[in-house]
């Protein structure tokens, strides 16, 4: 039974963030408030594809235990690279493939990718049917309501649904509103409609602007036909958001301390690989790397401290001295530097 028909109604996904949700922020999710499903951050076909980028484009593909089920979201343009891409991934632990058709970043679109599909259907219906034909997970897509105009939504929503998606999830807002204006919450039951009209089998889910469990439970009480919401930075204001939890300044600093720790095992488990290979090789933690290309092709680095400390805000908030906290933790360049200044709180 496909992943997508063993979730509750309405069930909650973490949605993916670049540079957030990787395998360290989804285990302390995991491990405070797990949603019903993760998703991974974004990974680009065209790098799997290709000889040099494949070792990062599998690091990027590693999942913890904890993750699973978990969904591996991917993108890029050309077709072929689509298939190569997902016949790996069924071997790598994912229970789905998700088509980001959505992503705004400028970078992305001049590839051609994300939400530029928008404006290239015809490219997205193909590489939607290679993904579909070369793996046996199910496929969804996440997408926006259109490129400029949020009624392109009436036509582009058309364009997907008629492949017959597992799952469909739109962002309620278009690629150039980026995520500058409110979601449009209003066009809900007209997508309802298409959906129920055209792929009934496939499953709704909405996006943008939900901030946690509760607000997810009302919108699902008005439009009981959603399948499933998706949060993405309600995440910051609060980690516990998949649950009606909301904690105490002691327990996000315990979060901090989690996510100090599982960053520091992850960073040592690469020092390890890298040393127990001799060189900056490794395999996947998941795969020996055989069936994926080869060990040849992993190659590995550290992942640094610094992006580290924009997590720091989430857990250091709304107490007094916070801020001031926050800035001393800035300042750290290690995790024993940012210990010793928790060890004397
Ligand atoms: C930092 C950041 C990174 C993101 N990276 C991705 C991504 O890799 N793939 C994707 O489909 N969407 C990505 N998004 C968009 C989110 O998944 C989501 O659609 C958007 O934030 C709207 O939901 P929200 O209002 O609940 O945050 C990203 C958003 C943010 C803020």
């Amino acid at each position: 039974m496909s992943i997508w028909d063993q979730l509750p109604k309405p069930f909650l996904i973490l949605a993916p963030m670049e540079g957030v949700t990787d395998i360290i922020f989804r285990q302390v999710i995991a491990q405070s408030g797990r949603p019903d499903l993760f998703f991974t951050e974004f990974t680009n076909v065209s790098s799997y594809a290709s000889e040099k980028g494949r070792a990062n484009a599998l690091e990027r593909l590693e999942i913890a235990p904890t993750d699973s089920p978990i969904i591996a979201q991917i993108w890029g343009k050309e077709p072929a690279h689509f298939s190569e891409t997902c016949q790996a991934l069924a071997s790598l632990g994912f229970s789905g493939v998700d088509l980001n058709f959505g992503c705004p970043d400028k970078h992305v679109n001049k590839a051609g990718g994300g939400a530029a599909m928008i404006r290239t259907p015809e490219l997205a219906v193909e590489c939607f049917k290679n993904a579909k034909k070369s793996t046996h997970l199910p496929v969804s897509v996440k997408t926006r309501l259109g490129w400029s105009k949020p009624e392109e939504f009436k036509t582009w929503l058309p364009t997907l649904l008629n492949e017959h998606s597992a799952a469909l999830t739109v962002h309620l807002r278009t690629k150039k509103e980026m995520s500058k204006v409110p979601a449009h919450f209003e066009l809900i039951p007209e997508i309802i409609q298409l959906r129920n009209e055209i792929s009934p089998e496939t499953k709704l889910i909405i996006n943008g602007d939900i901030k946690n469990r509760q607000h997810a439970l009302e919108l699902h009480e008005k439009y009981p036909e959603i399948d499933g919401f998706m949060i993405g930075r309600g995440v910051f204001e609060n980690p516990y958001c998949f649950t009606n939890h909301e904690p105490t300044s002691e327990e996000l600093l315990k979060l901090l301390k989690m996510h100090l720790n599982l960053y520091e095992e992850y960073v040592n488990s690469c020092s390890r690989n890298i040393r127990d290979n001799g060189s900056e090789r490794r395999s996947s933690p998941r795969n020996d790397g055989r069936e994926l290309g080869g060990d040849e092709n992993n190659y590995s680095h550290i992942p640094s401290y610094e992006p580290l400390k924009h997590f720091f805000k989430i857990y250091i908030n709304n107490f007094p001295g916070a801020k001031e906290l926050r800035a001393k933790l800035m300042e750290t360049h290690s995790v024993s530097e940012a210990r010793e200044i928790l060890k004397n709180l």
